[in-house]
């Protein structure tokens, strides 16, 4: 019987994929940028089986003594994109599995759990039916099962360019994972799953009014945000992380159905950050889909912010992530 073990990190976006025009084939409206966390990742392992019959999915969630067989819900998401894959990439063959799958951090949490495994996925199906795909063909192929997760593909510091069909909207890595030591300090307020799945979310996106604006916006802010990488300059950076993360949930709250991914805890760490920042301490948040702050900082910071936020009565745990390599398959 073939095994295949996979790791794949999730990633966190500086710019943000919200919305797109073809949502079977996950082609989104604008380009992003993010960074592959090391300490928030996804260990995939596949046993493949004869029997096409036999597809299962098990799951063993952030701290939970066991695999669970994964609810209706998840399998049948993921038997979609099991379909999708086969379908994309002209695969005749079916086969059966036995996949489980385990997370180093919490699901459903704002911290883009769907990256690390559907690029998970992509290099597990790739080596199940020896396609020998190219890191830009398995940064698309993780992109039908989540838009997010082309992007923890490639290693390090990661573009996913918007592309203007299915070819051509693919992630590429802009610098390895040592070009620049910044660190992503999770900060969890809440186990919880959040209020929406962002693939609801992306769906009634363009219901806000401000979303057009948001689009033009961010044709200038990403070329800010590219330069300011390239000379590493940190406060800008992390000054156009807090103005992208804002304009996103202004988004979210303000399509129909509006959306509250934050909580009150999320809005008090969001204050407590910048008094923090008038104490010298250079660090900035972001958001994905969900409460739990992401603290950008620089490593030289990274010990006053610990003790800052581990100090603060709204935040459960710190997890803290180095920037990472891509998804791998491992011994
Ligand atoms: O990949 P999805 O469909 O889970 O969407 C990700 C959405 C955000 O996390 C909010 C933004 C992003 O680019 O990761």
């Amino acid at each position: 019987m073939k095994t295949i073990k996979v790791k794949s990190p999730a990633n966190i976006a500086f710019i943000k994929y919200w919305g797109n025009h073809d949502p079977h084939l996950v082609l989104p409206n604008s380009d992003t940028f993010s960074m592959n966390i090391s300490h928030c990742f996804t260990t995939i392992n596949m046993e493949i089986h004869d029997d096409p019959k036999h597809k299962i999915l098990a799951i063993k969630k952030y701290r939970d003594a066991d695999f669970e067989r994964a609810n209706a819900e998840s399998l049948s998401r993921f038997l979609k994109y099991y379909e999708s894959f086969r379908q994309y990439f002209g695969v005749k063959k079916d086969i059966g599995f036995d996949i489980r799958s385990e997370n180093s951090f919490p699901l459903k949490a704002g911290i883009a759990s769907s990256s690390s495994f559907f690029s998970g996925m992509a290099l597990a199906l790739n080596h199940a039916f020896n396609l020998g795909l190219s890191e830009r063909e398995l940064s698309i192929a993780a992109r039908l099962g989540s838009g997010s997760a082309t992007r923890s593909i490639p290693d390090g510091y990661v573009w996913w360019h918007q592309g203007n069909d299915s070819k051509s909207s693919f992630a590429e890595s802009l610098a390895a994972p040592d070009y620049w030591d910044l660190i992503d300090v999770v900060a969890i307020v809440s186990y919880g799953e959040k209020s929406a799945t962002s693939h609801a979310g992306h769906a009634t996106a363009s219901t806000s009014p401000l979303y057009q604006s948001r689009l033009k916006e961010l044709k200038v802010r990403t070329k800010e945000m590219r330069a300011a990488f390239e000379k590493k300059d940190f406060t800008k950076f992390g000054t156009l992380c807090e103005e992208e993360a804002i304009s996103l949930h202004a988004v979210m709250m303000t399509q129909r159905p509006a959306i509250y991914y934050w909580n009150g805890a999320s809005i008090e760490l969001m204050k407590k950050l910048q008094q923090l920042r008038q104490q010298n301490i250079e660090a900035y948040y972001t958001f994905d889909a969900g409460a739990n702050m992401h603290i950008i900082t620089e490593k030289k910071h990274l010990k006053a912010v610990q003790k800052y936020f581990e100090a603060q009565p709204e935040v459960e745990e710190l997890i803290v992530n180095y920037p990472a390599i891509g998804t791998r398959l491992i011994k």
